[in-house]
């Protein structure tokens, strides 16, 4: 049996070493496609794969079709947009992300970003301070909870919108419940987004929605840069000088950004929120253990493919 680690953004060696020590323990065979430029490398390496084990990597109908022996495949991570259930169904091969595992880190660099615009990004201008403002979470599953853990320790107030998701909840973990998005956003300087791309999310924070926000607003996105309505981000930009938008990712308006509005946002140029030692051994780590576990025993807890 070969589980292949199929990763366009490579997990960092000590991730690999670990993956390798849990795959061949259980007496499977490993095999890697690091840093793959084309997606013909992708469709070549699948044809031998069992098991495979992805990131942000497009596993579609073509590579379904290519993978002529695969039986399950594991995003590790939990974004799973670039995941094709459909034709995983389709082809009877069972897909599964593993939640949680990278959430610390995401979270972190939502504080990161922060941090570094509101000080100028360290050029020594006048700054201003994360105490005593208020940020809302936009979602509150596994990263919200880490944004809303650390923003605690900042003195922050705190606010939550998450339809799926208890006052309790929220309250057990800092965060004082909102009960519309509109209220969210007219209440928060800071919004940092934290739900999944989907039909219904894609292109759903709106000019409406960002318009909202009171002065000196902050827009974090370590989500998908698909949530955002661009346009309508940058007619926001264009009205109000004093609205900023952080993102982990460039969104496909950059060069209007770098042309126009230079200081007043950052992008990171590779998506990078999962890119940390930690991260990158819990969800890859966890993605073999999954996949072992599903032959072993089927088990199939964070199935999402039906
Ligand atoms: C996720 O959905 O888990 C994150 O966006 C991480 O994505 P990556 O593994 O491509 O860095």
């Amino acid at each position: 049996m070969e589980i292949l680690v199929a990763t366009e953004k490579p997990f960092v060696q000590i991730a690999i070493r670990q993956i390798r020590e849990v795959t061949e323990a259980a007496g499977f065979k490993l095999a890697l496609l690091e840093n793959y430029k084309n997606i013909s490398e992708l469709l070549v390496a699948v044809s031998n794969a069992d098991a495979l084990i992805v990131r942000s990597d497009i596993v579609s109908a073509e590579v379904l079709d290519a993978a002529k022996n695969l039986k399950i495949v594991v995003r590790a991570g939990s974004g799973f947009d670039n995941l094709d259930l459909e034709s995983c169904t389709a082809h009877n091969v069972v897909a599964m992300n593993t939640p949680g595992q990278n959430s610390n880190a995401v979270a972190e660099l939502a504080f990161e970003m922060m941090l570094y615009h509101i000080r100028g990004g360290f050029s020594g201008k006048s700054g201003t301070e994360l105490r005593d403002k208020t940020i809302g979470l936009h979602a509150f599953g596994n990263v919200g909870k880490y944004v809303a853990d650390i923003a605690q320790g900042f003195g922050m107030n705190i606010y939550a919108y998450d339809p799926f998701v208890s006052e309790r909840v929220m309250k057990d973990n800092g965060a004082k419940q909102c009960f519309n998005i509109d209220e969210l956003y007219l209440k928060c300087q800071y919004i940092s987004i934290h739900m999944p791309c989907n039909d219904i999310t894609k292109n759903s924070i709106s000019y409406d929605l960002m318009k909202k926000m009171p002065q000196n607003a902050v827009l974090v996105n370590t989500a998908r840069k698909e949530l955002i309505d661009e346009t309508g981000l940058l007619k926001i930009f264009e009205e109000r000088s004093d609205f900023s938008y952080l993102s982990d990712i460039e969104p496909n308006c950059k060069a209007i950004f770098e042309e126009k509005h230079k200081g007043r946002f950052i992008f990171t140029t590779k998506k990078m929120g999962a890119q940390t030692e930690e991260s990158n051994i819990n969800a890859g780590v966890a993605a073999a253990r999954q996949i072992v576990e599903y032959f072993k025993t089927g088990e199939e807890k964070y199935r999402l493919s039906r």
